[in-house]
């Protein structure tokens, strides 16, 4: 299994740390265990800040940095051994293996978490935190604050500074190292693989949870825990609905279905959409809309390179499309006056893309001192423009009715552009319907 080695964990400390001010220290919980109903559990995902300082996956933990402290700089609270509870739910790490495993100078029960973490904090200037994503935790940081506080008589210091860790950690993730580009590469892999089965099972009658039963499918065996967001499945007019998730209708032949859907691998997220004929053929109206998406997506790649800014993608898919809508006759009037008055947006109504890492909209800022952020070097996105005509559009013949379109492949940023972490999946329509013509043909 393609996964981060340990060794990077101990850098993306080292490299947050070198970045905190002297005498701070910083606190992260890991995600909590979500209830599905009564005793069953939501299958447990770390959470990514968490996940991606420590590769600890396991709940009930929290990581404690302390830049300088002599004793060992990375603390891991953790739950302890518990040869009963380890029968039942499965191993535990425990505190040795939290030093033995996952590289922790220093690791303590979590039951012990308020009796020693005030003490870690007493006397240092700054306390780093993600405050906002996690309130329990936030009120327990101030109960510990407050025990402090409570001993200040007896010369105990409080810290005075609280500091929102997102801005240093978040900008770290923003950047992919080489290790991370080749975990995406293997999740975009196998979603690739993923939406090659389910186009090649596509067939009228069939539901669309049947294709989505041919990703999960892949992705399980292609090593995946779990697809990095609900799977979109959306046979004809569901397509023009951007995040449906019903999945549950029946495909009917004539109609498009659009599948966005990808896995997750060590916790690193693939987001493909593909769109293709439920029957394997594209009617002439379909590969209007089709062949105009995908070039606008062709439009927007040559635009990813070091330098150009993250806006230039989206606008370049916001020119050909308008362009091309007005060509087709689905919007009158001056191209430029249409992408002004932001015309466009009654068929193409969502951005270009988002960055994409751990989570599948992942961290980092867009805009830096209110300009669009510059590309760089190692920095993943999407890039997925989209054609939606609804199938109670009546502007527009009814022949275009219950169109949608979308096309979506990951990307990471190179020395000379950009590398297409999807290219696995067939794009173009030829590609396509001689794909869905193999799998129909008979067996010889
Ligand atoms: N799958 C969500 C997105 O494409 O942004
Ligand atoms: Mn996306
Ligand atoms: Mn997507």
């Amino acid at each position: 299994m393609i996964h981060i080695p340990k060794s990077e964990y101990g850098r993306r400390r080292k490299a947050l740390m070198a970045q905190m001010v002297p005498n701070s220290i910083a606190i992260l919980p890991a995600a909590a265990v979500a209830i599905r109903n009564r005793d069953v559990e939501h299958v447990y995902r770390q959470d990514s800040d968490f996940q991606y300082l420590s590769g600890f996956p396991e709940p009930q933990a929290v990581i404690v940095l302390m830049p300088g402290r002599e004793h060992g700089e990375y603390i891991l609270f953790c739950r302890e051994r518990n040869a009963e509870r380890e029968l039942w739910d499965g191993l535990r790490a425990g505190q040795e293996g939290a030093i033995s495993e996952y590289g922790a100078d220093d690791a303590f029960p979590i039951t012990d978490l308020d009796d020693i973490l005030p003490g870690l904090i007493e006397g240092r200037d700054r306390v780093y935190s993600a405050m906002g994503s996690n309130p329990e935790f936030d009120r327990h940081l101030m109960d510990w604050i407050n025990v402090i506080r409570s001993k200040a008589h007896l010369g105990a210091q409080p810290p005075n500074e609280f500091v929102a860790l997102d801005h240093l950690l978040h900008d770290m993730r923003l950047y992919k190292s080489a290790a991370e580009v080749k975990v995406m590469r293997e999740a975009a892999r196998i979603s690739a693989q993923a939406h090659i089965r389910a186009m090649q099972a596509s067939r009228a009658g069939l539901y669309e949870f049947s294709l989505e039963a041919e990703l999960d499918y892949e992705f399980r065996k292609g090593g995946a825990k779990m697809p990095a967001y609900g799977s979109i499945v959306a046979a004809g007019r569901n397509s023009c609905i951007l995040h449906y998730q019903q999945n549950d209708a029946v495909l009917k032949d004539g109609d498009l279905v659009l599948i966005d859907a990808g896995c997750e691998i060590d916790c690193y997220a693939s987001d493909i959409t593909r769109t293709w004929p439920v029957n394997g053929k594209f009617s002439a109206e379909q590969k209007a809309i089709y062949e105009l998406v995908l070039a606008s997506q062709e439009a927007a790649l040559a635009e990813i390179a070091p330098n150009n800014h993250w806006n230039q993608a989206h606008e370049a898919t916001v020119q050909v499309i308008t362009a091309g809508l007005v060509k087709l006759g689905l919007l009158q009037g001056d191209v430029d006056e249409l992408i002004a008055s932001e015309a466009y947006k009654a068929f193409y109504m969502h951005r270009a893309g988002h960055w994409l890492g751990m989570d599948v909209h992942d961290v980092g800022e867009y805009k830096v001192g209110g300009e669009w952020r510059v590309l760089e070097v190692g920095m993943a996105l999407t890039v997925e423009p989209g054609i939606y005509i609804a199938a109670n559009n009546q502007t527009v013949a009814k022949k275009w009715r219950g169109i949608g379109v979308r096309i979506e492949d990951d990307v990471v940023v190179t020395k000379t552009g950009c590398e297409i972490l999807t290219h696995g999946v067939p794009k173009t329509v030829a590609e396509i319907e001689a794909l869905m013509a193999a799998a129909r043909a008979p067996a010889a």
